[in-house]
């Protein structure tokens, strides 16, 4: 069985005041669910909230980490910071991160191995733009960014992985995937992962969708075989509709 992983990725979003106010609000709604939940936010606020949540069910994570062990990255983290501040989670490769940082597959390739050597569990993005779901090349770009992601990864590390699905013309449009789509392309994730890893590590992996969930309809696109979780943007910078969606159920 995958346990559910529903989580939040507040971008360049919050104050210090405002993060922990919202902390506060939900770690009592974490703490009800079995659900694992997380909450990726700014690296600046990844110490303070990270002490907040010690010993409840809600996670703190961060939204990008350095590939490289240390050096002259200006402005970077490492995975080695992070796990200082017991930071668990680390998103990688989301797409604003390949649009606005330059990150490709390969660079997102060498992420990946970064965290998982330091015990980071990464949450992975691929998806495809608007402009490659219209020309119908959306399955190969798919394909060339799980295989770039997992190249050169075990099977033992990649069952770590969980990997978001998040089509690019989703995410922060309203525009949601309908649920059977997101159902077929996470199914064919799963597939892709199958081939190269076999059965037993693909239906370990948790797959996730993203892009434009909200409270609304974060139950039909749990209800499919496929989906583990959710990542949610928008709707995570509102604890009370944050709150809803932690308790789908
Ligand atoms: P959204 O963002 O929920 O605002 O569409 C999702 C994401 O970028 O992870």
């Amino acid at each position: 069985m995958r346990r559910p992983l529903i989580a939040g990725n507040w971008k360049m979003n919050m104050s210090v005041r405002e993060a922990e106010d919202f902390i506060d609000a939900i770690k009592k709604a974490a703490d009800t669910t079995s659900d694992e939940v997380l909450v990726c936010v700014p690296s600046i606020h990844l110490g303070l909230l990270s002490s907040k949540v010690f010993g409840s069910n809600l996670e703190i994570g961060a939204q990008t980490m350095h590939e490289e062990e240390k050096g002259a990255f200006t402005g970077e983290i490492s995975a080695d910071m992070l796990k200082d501040y017991g930071i668990s989670h680390c998103i990688i490769g989301h797409s604003e991160r390949r649009k606005f940082f330059n990150e490709t597959d390969v660079t997102v390739n060498l992420k990946l191995k970064k965290a998982l050597e330091k015990d980071i569990s990464p949450v992975v993005c691929v998806g495809e733009t608007l402009e490659e779901k219209e020309g119908g090349i959306a399955e190969s770009v798919i394909k060339r960014q799980i295989l770039g992601a997992f190249k050169d990864i075990p099977g033992k590390e990649a069952e770590i992985v969980a990997v978001a699905y998040e089509p690019v013309w989703a995410i922060g449009t309203g525009r949601t995937a309908e649920p059977e789509d997101a159902q077929k392309t996470i199914g064919y994730i799963r597939e892709l992962l199958d081939d190269k890893y076999g059965k037993e590590i693909s239906e370990k992996t948790r797959i996730l969708y993203g892009g434009s969930v909200k409270s609304s309809n974060i139950k039909n696109i749990m209800k499919q075989k496929d989906i583990d979780g959710v990542l949610v943007g928008g709707a995570s910078l509102d604890k009370d509709h944050f709150k809803k969606i932690i308790k789908y159920k």
